[in-house]
């Protein structure tokens, strides 16, 4: 390639909608970096390049998600969105624009298509057969039913697969199927839902997959579901649902899945609205802008199929490619919660520089599909070897040398003006792999080139020479050929570690360290002072961080068990009269005896005086109260309820207590009371 000016090229980038619902982890982030990198690396190209993105804000996961903590859904998508772009911004990903796909343009967009679909013929109706809440009153999706797996008959096993012996099922085959949600027995119930054709896209899908818009590697799989052949495509929810209303079916809900992508499209418009682009030009029929998803490999499906076809029977241009990565491991396993290498992007930048990670996942990105590892060694040593050792360190090495012999400016003569142009020139090679998402060739060239500079230093000894005051111009030529090398290196590796281009650039005291910038050799160049652009990676931090992943699960774990958390409570009666209340029978009792029960980290048994008559209760207090403490004790117990069979013996009443996750607190009568006296 030479230095001509070549036109430039329009180009709208987005990465997949981080669902509202959840913090943004460090197995999103892989997608993100990726994407802004390769962003920041065609902004500084000089192509016109838009990067959008928005919350996926929809369906019924956020809904319920809402209801446990007692918010409207909009207020936890608001909150939501708000923590996902602390987080994105802490890690440098610089969107163009973030949306939310709970916006009037994804709106506008979402009932355009379905619209546009429908009249064409591509919609059906079909009723079917699902199962059903009662007490929530909401159909529920596979993953939201439990029971006992048909073939090995352990408990608690969600939707249509058991975890213990790996059989597949449809969740009617489990035994004693239960709603996750309620505890209710599901029933199966009929439904009108709406279908979008995907088979009449069958022959355009197959042109499209084979032109080089997926990787070779999703197009084999791709195939592989061809030869299963299409099905319709759902798309409809009833109501109660968080998304919208199917325009020409009231209680009918766009699934969250059809106006997710839709979301790319209203991102963008939003961007247009704002700042007077023309939204056509990118996304009408006619376009010759380029469209580019980055997506991870478990949303292939819905990128690869189902929205090319939406867009294409809608009159909408298609993507020039979706770019598909695989998944993050930590030290080579899946990341996991209890080891705490479930890592949220707000703990690890609590701890530690986000730029190392973005160095790291870039040192290890191909433009495959396979998954990538966080190994924690093998990043702390890489950053310190590659970006402190190498790359820092030849600025270091030469800045006071500029400073005491040059006063501040690089020498007025380049001393090596080959080595100068063989740096320049790799930043062709570079940008080649740039451009093609081999971000990790990249980086090694980048660290060969360091290793270079860095020889070159290291034999010229210019801290020797400095001890020779008739050597002094030599030493100045040095240092300034090493602060031009490194220069050239900040160019290339500014995408990756945006934040410390950022210092170099001003250490540097220039304007840009846009691609083309780097032609341009300092001579007689005023540099700035100095000062270290990234430190060492410290093991202590990293363990810290794990510790504290740890810890984030705690407070995780302390939501999902909160009884005032309407989807686990029974459901409590609108109103009882007096009657109701009356059958009651609320007694002091005297706690003689509490002892651990084996096997049940929740309970404690207690013995409990009426007045003459004893009884054994089994009560949830155990997290709150060591047994000795509640011995002697006076409480409220339900007298007349049912005894019930629990797998410790028999439980013959309940004592009252308040609280939620955060204590528990046994109701107790003030001094005075006896145990048998009725409460009231
Ligand atoms: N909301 C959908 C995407 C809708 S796009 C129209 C979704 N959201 S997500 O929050 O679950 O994931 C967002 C992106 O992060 C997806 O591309 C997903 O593949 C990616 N990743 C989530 N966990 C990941 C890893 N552990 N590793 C790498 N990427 C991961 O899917
Ligand atoms: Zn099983």
């Amino acid at each position: 390639m030479s230095n001509t000016a070549r036109a430039s090229r329009k180009i709208l980038v987005t990465s997949a909608l981080p669902y509202a619902n959840g913090a943004i982890h460090l197995g999103h982030l892989l997608e993100y970096i990726q994407t802004d990198i390769w962003v920041r690396f065609q902004k500084s190209r000089g192509n016109e390049c838009y990067y959008v993105c928005a919350d996926d804000a929809h369906g019924t996961a956020i809904m319920l998600r809402a209801e446990q903590e007692g918010i409207t859904p909009e207020a936890l998508i608001e909150r939501v969105s708000r923590d996902h772009q602390t987080d994105f911004s802490r890690f440098g990903v610089a969107f163009d624009n973030y949306h939310s796909t709970h916006s009037p343009e994804n709106r506008h967009f979402s009932e355009l298509i379905y619209t546009r679909l429908r009249d064409k013929g591509h919609i059906a109706t079909r009723d079917i057969e699902q199962m059903f809440d009662p007490v929530k009153g909401l159909f529920l999706a596979d993953r939201f039913i439990k029971g006992t797996c048909p073939k090995c008959k352990v408990e608690d096993q969600y939707g249509d697969n058991c975890e213990a012996c790996g059989a597949t099922y449809t969740p009617a085959e489990l035994i004693d199927p239960v709603s996750a949600i309620s505890g209710a027995a599901p029933e199966v119930k009929s439904s009108t839902h709406y279908f979008f054709k995907l088979p009449d896209f069958a022959d355009f899908l197959k042109t499209w997959i084979d032109d080089d818009h997926v990787q070779p590697q999703i197009r084999n799989k791709l195939m592989e579901w061809f030869e299963s052949g299409f099905n319709e495509w759902d798309i409809s929810r009833d109501a109660p649902y968080f998304g919208f209303e199917i325009p020409d079916a009231p209680g009918k809900y766009f699934y969250v899945w059809l106006d997710a992508p839709i979301g790319y499209l209203a991102s963008f418009k939003n961007l247009c609205e704002r700042q007077g682009m023309d939204f056509d030009a990118y996304w009408g029929p006619d376009s010759d802008a380029e469209v580019y998803h980055f997506i991870g490999k478990d949303i292939v499906y819905f990128h690869a199929l189902f929205w090319p076809a939406m867009l294409h029977g809608a009159d909408f241009r298609t993507p020039t490619a979706v770019n598909c990565h695989g998944f993050v491991t930590v030290n080579g396993a899946k990341m996991s919660k209890s080891r705490g290498t479930f890592i949220k992007a707000a703990t690890y930048a609590d701890h530690l520089n986000p730029e190392y990670l973005r160095y790291y996942f870039a040192a290890k990105l191909t433009s495959r599909v396979d998954d990538l590892d966080l190994n924690l060694e093998d990043f702390a040593a890489r950053v310190n070897s590659d970006l402190v050792g190498k790359v820092v360190n030849i600025a270091s090495r030469c800045a006071g040398f500029v400073k005491k012999l040059g006063d501040g400016r690089l020498s007025a003569h380049c001393a090596e003006p080959e080595m100068l142009a063989h740096f320049i020139a790799a930043g062709d090679r570079i940008a080649e792999d740039f451009e093609d998402r081999e971000f990790g060739r990249a980086m090694r060239k980048v660290m060969e080139l360091a290793d270079e500079a860095n020889t070159y230093i290291a034999e010229a000894e210019p801290w020797v020479l400095a001890k020779q005051p008739d050597r002094e111009q030599e030493v100045l030529e040095i240092c300034s050929v090493g602060i031009n090398l490194f220069r050239q290196l900040m160019v290339y590796l500014a995408p990756v570690v945006p934040a410390m281009a950022e210092g170099a650039r001003a250490f540097l005291g220039l304007d840009t360290l846009d691609w083309e910038s780097r032609r341009e050799v300092l001579v007689d160049h005023a540099i700035a002072k100095f000062k270290p652009l990234m430190t060492r990676v410290e093991r202590d931090k990293i363990d810290a961080m794990i510790t504290a992943s740890k810890e984030d699960l705690v407070e995780e774990q302390k939501l999902k068990a909160t009884p005032k958390n309407p989807l686990i409570e029974e459901p409590i009666a609108d109103q009882i009269n007096i009657d109701d209340f009356a059958k009651v029978d609320l007694r002091i009792a005297r706690i003689t005896q509490a002892e651990y029960v084996e096997k049940a980290d929740k309970l404690l048994k207690l013995t409990l005086d009426l007045g003459g008559e004893t009884r054994t209760v089994f009560a949830g207090i155990r997290s709150a109260y060591a047994p000795e403490a509640l011995e002697g004790r006076l409480t409220v117990m339900v007298a007349n309820l049912a005894p019930r069979k629990m797998r410790f013996g028999v439980s013959e009443g309940m004592v009252l207590a308040a609280g939620n996750a955060e204590g528990i607190y046994l109701l107790g009568p003030d001094a005075g009371a006896e145990p048998g006296q009725r409460v009231r």
